[in-house]
């Protein structure tokens, strides 16, 4: 799918127009309704999902619209605006996971037709095929989950016109958690933890999702940064950012190689960082990995406890913001997941006056976070501007973020 290289979110009318008017032209009849799901940013707590870690996402106001009607047979038809000249057919029959005998859905079709998959594969079929339409305004290959986006509205999409009953409780959504997860780690093949999934189904507007990746419980918390006059900046680096290559699958197995040699089940259950050093001694490149893990564990959890003790100002904004420049440094240094735009973009926002910086999301490319008081948002835009450019030969998109709802498991209006 061609990069959207806008950084505004629709509205969701317009957003649910442009999928509506995208299925008629693709299919000539009305779909039976839109559903939506947003990206996500991850405020704090990267690369710790996968080892039973804490994480801090907000939904974005940027959005994948889906358009969609069942079929009476099992063919499964889908467009989207950069395919718009063909549908692309598959059939529920014939798709199977990486490795074995059936047909993998290239592309963004593995994201949608892999919900459908899974849920049977769950027990929650058989179910008919559909036609659907894509219309998504989450930036492609920004780090901002416009996978897990589609995956999610593909859940609800099917959990309703199918009747699953699911979305309608936490412990439903959980289940449509798992199985827009699978989509991403069985079909389309990325082995990525639950962060992304769980934040598109589960954030709440106006809050961020303090997520307990031990067990997935997830608790909202009240994000209200305008209260105290701060905005959360989003600048994509628009390096590309791609977690199907290898990169993000040695990072879990060198975090499963450290917790083998600690002798633990998960890097989360480690509760003396001396000691696991000393215990990998010999192991530098697994000690680094499991310093930054241990480390961003008890900075998220202390992030977490300074948001619930109320407005991020004077000492409490220090420490929040010691704490998003520490886990960047530690995804630079240890974990190795940063690359050159993503440290220019975070030096140029702390150097205009940002309370903290970091990347955020799988790493490689894609987005940073800034923590910055409101007048400072369009000095740092205009920092970034003169600066960011000349040293990457990139072009920056800057946006200012606030916490947004999770999936929209009602039809919008068609
Ligand atoms: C990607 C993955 C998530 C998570 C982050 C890093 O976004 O999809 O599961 O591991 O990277 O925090």
């Amino acid at each position: 799918m061609a990069r959207i290289i806008r950084a505004e979110a629709v509205s969701p009318e317009e957003g649910a127009f442009n999928a509506r008017e995208l299925f008629i032209q693709a299919f000539g009849y009305e779909p039976e309704g839109v559903w939506s799901a947003p990206g996500r940013v991850n405020v704090i707590g990267e690369h710790v999902d996968y080892n039973g870690g804490p994480c801090l996402p907000i939904a974005l106001p940027h959005r994948a619209y889906l358009a969609l009607a069942p079929r009476a047979d099992r063919a499964v038809r889908l467009i989207s605006p950069q395919t718009a000249d063909a549908i692309d057919d598959l059939d529920l029959d014939s798709i199977g996971p990486w490795g074995g005998p059936r047909q993998v859905p290239s592309h963004w079709t593995a994201y949608i037709a892999g919900v459908a998959w899974a849920l049977e594969r769950d027990g929650h079929g058989p179910l008919p095929g559909f036609d659907a339409a894509l219309w998504s305004c989450v930036p492609v290959g920004g780090g901002l989950s416009s996978s897990a986006a589609l995956e999610c509205a593909t859940a609800v999409a099917v959990d309703e016109v199918c009747g699953l009953g699911l979305a309608g409780s936490d412990e439903g959504r959980r289940l449509l958690v798992d199985a827009a997860r699978a989509a991403e780690n069985e079909i389309a093949g990325a082995n990525t933890g639950g962060l992304d999934q769980t934040a598109s189904m589960r954030c709440r507007a106006g809050h961020a999702l303090a997520l307990d990746c031990r067990d997935m419980s997830a608790e909202p918390i009240p994000f209200d940064l305008a209260s105290s006059g701060l905005e959360l900046l989003v600048i994509d680096t628009r390096a590309k950012h791609s977690l199907a290559d290898g990169q993000y699958g040695q990072r879990r197995a060198d975090c499963e190689e450290a917790a083998r040699l600690l002798g633990v089940g998960q890097l989360v259950e480690v509760s003396d960082l001396d000691a696991a050093m000393s215990a990998l001694e010999g192991h530098e490149r697994l000690a680094r990995r499991t310093r930054h893990v241990v480390s961003e564990i008890a900075r998220t959890r202390a992030f977490i406890e300074l948001m619930g003790e109320g407005p991020l100002e004077g000492e409490r904004l220090d420490v929040a913001a010691l704490l998003l420049d520490d886990s960047h440094d530690s995804l630079r240094d240890d974990y190795e997941v940063s690359c050159a735009e993503l440290d220019v973009a975070v030096a140029a926002a702390r150097a205009a006056g940002a309370h903290g910086a970091r990347m955020t999301g799988g790493g490689f490319g894609g987005c940073i976070v800034a923590l910055l008081p409101h007048h400072l948002v369009e000095p740092v835009k205009q920092h970034l501007a003169a600066n960011y450019q000349a040293r990457t030969g990139l072009k920056e998109e800057v946006f200012v973020c606030t916490a947004h709802e999770g999936v929209s498991v009602a039809k919008e209006a068609v």
